[in-house]
């Protein structure tokens, strides 16, 4: 927890101030020159878009006084300094392409093209393209699949050890850690082990930036040595703009913060948003401020009551450690998801339900359960809106009522049959997978033993069902049925492109 004060200072965002102050006649870059100038229709539908003067005139980028994100050593610089104060780590990197440029910045950094890399199964989509990018080659091991949920659970130290005797050669391990619904690995054991055996270790905590901030979640991963990068996604959970995020560099990490930021000069536009940085630098701030402290004690508060309340309903189940397949500990769980189950009812059905009825959005949901994010945006009201909803659901649905209720309320979770992912057999990196020449095929049986050419996602959460690289197999194909056709390589080519 950083030191907290009543007014942290926000440099970023009072220079951005300070320049619109000097009320200049703007002849640079963006054209709207900080003026609304739309007319007409379209200036309505621009003024209801909140596209007002007021707004414009603070969506500038890198002009005088306001710092460049490519060579901070100015207010950016400043407050990625403080941000990484608040943080407690070394070096912390503002990200205008959200968690995802982050992830492929920190592994181009930390390996070298052709090099190994353990890889659980579970890994965001992101990372796929950072593979294409830096050309590492992934040693795909499986993770914990928690079977009563229907979702990705934990990487323990034994996967980890079973994965590394088969590629010895591995020289880093990437980990999503909190997963979507909230579950976290034991990453001071991780990191520690990986310490051991001369691996550096990449967490994505896309969905932790509040860890280390309140006292509902566990420490972020950036505290444990061994940890070389963090990355954190600031506006799905801390409250920024959307596709701003955070880079840190762990104290003791290995990974030099020249190359990280020479690596992010490749890839961030040379035109940031500064509403989106300013964001960043004014959450930075209410992380480190007082009154943000206790909003989030209060956030805190309410998803206590709201959890017990949960507990208290025979219609719902909500995710809880220990997990049904847990066995060490040290895996922990992110409380501030509320990721739940009916009895009998599939997620995706009531949690529509909840949509259309109550006007309640949720994050994901699947025929097992669905996904609410408690945020810091949230108000009391919207846990009591909530709440109603699930009392509202519940109580409109008797079990009677259920076509499938036979006097068993297990019986539906019992019966889900939703299709398993066949495991990886991975025969070309992405990156030469997606270098290689391909044909599209209709999908079908005809797919069968290729190598797809192309990396398929179910989104949400954004994890993979199949790789670019990987041969595809009957177990795929039910999670194929939504594509007409398919990217796969072909199989006698000239060149492979490296
Ligand atoms: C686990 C995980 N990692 C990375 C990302 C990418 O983050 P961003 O959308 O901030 O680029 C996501 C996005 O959903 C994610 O869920």
């Amino acid at each position: 927890m950083p030191q907290l004060e009543q007014n942290p200072a926000t440099p970023l965002l009072d220079a951005l101030l300070n320049y619109t102050a000097l009320k200049r006649k703007r002849f640079h870059v963006p054209a709207h020159v900080g003026t609304a100038f739309w007319t007409g229709e379209l200036g309505e539908k621009a003024h209801a878009l909140g596209l007002h003067t007021q707004l414009l005139q603070h969506d500038l980028s890198e002009v005088e006084g306001v710092d460049v994100l490519s060579t901070p050593d100015g207010v950016i610089a400043e407050s990625q300094a403080l941000t990484a104060l608040r943080c407690n780590v070394a070096h912390s990197f503002y990200l205008i392409n959200g968690a995802s440029v982050g992830l492929h910045a920190a592994l181009m950094t930390a390996f070298q093209p052709n090099e190994v890399v353990l890889m659980p199964r579970n890994v965001h989509r992101a990372v796929m393209a950072g593979m294409v990018i830096s050309g590492i080659r992934p040693a795909w091991f499986t993770p914990t699949w928690e079977s009563d949920w229907g979702i990705w659970g934990a990487v323990s130290i034994e996967q980890l050890q079973d994965a590394f005797e088969e590629n010895p050669s591995a020289k880093g391990v990437v980990l999503t850690s909190p997963t979507y619904e909230g579950i976290v690995s034991d990453i001071n054991a991780i990191a520690q082990w990986c310490q051991s055996k001369g691996l550096r270790l990449i967490v994505d905590e896309a969905h932790g930036s509040l860890f280390g901030h309140t006292p509902s979640t566990p420490p972020s991963a950036s505290q444990f040595r061994g940890v070389d990068a963090v990355i954190q996604s600031f506006h799905k959970t801390a409250g920024s703009l959307t596709q701003s995020a955070v880079l840190h560099l762990p104290h003791g990490s290995s990974l030099a913060s020249k190359r990280l930021q020479e690596a992010l000069n490749h890839l961030q536009s040379t035109s940031p948003n500064y509403l989106v940085l300013a964001s960043l630098d004014l959450s930075s701030a209410w992380l480190a401020s007082l009154a943000g402290q206790a909003q989030r004690q209060s956030l805190w508060r309410n998803i206590k009551a709201i959890r017990k309340r949960i507990h208290g309903m025979s219609a719902f189940k909500l995710l809880e450690t220990p997990l049904g397949s847990e066995e060490a500990n040290g895996i922990s769980l992110d409380k501030l998801r509320l990721y739940l189950r009916h009895a009998y009812f599939d997620g995706q059905v009531w949690a529509d339900a909840l949509e259309q009825d109550h006007g309640l959005s949720y994050e994901l949901s699947n025929p097992y359960g669905a996904l609410f994010l408690g945020q810091i945006g949230h108000t009391p009201a919207d846990f009591v809106a909530l709440m109603q909803g699930l009392e509202t659901f519940a109580k409109a649905h008797p079990k009677h009522l259920h076509p499938q209720y036979n006097g068993d309320a297990t019986l539906y979770f019992e019966r889900i049959e939703t299709p398993i992912l066949p495991e990886i057999e991975a025969l070309s990196s992405p990156r030469e997978a997606f270098f290689r020449a391909s044909e599209r095929l209709k999908v079908g049986e005809c797919l069968i033993g290729r190598l797809s050419g192309e990396t398929v996602v179910s989104c949400p959460p954004g994890i993979p069902v199949l790789l670019s690289g990987e041969r595809i197999q009957t177990g795929h194909l039910p999670f194929l049925a939504h594509r007409e056709d398919l990217c796969v390589l072909v199989e006698k080519h000239d060149k492979i492109i490296l």
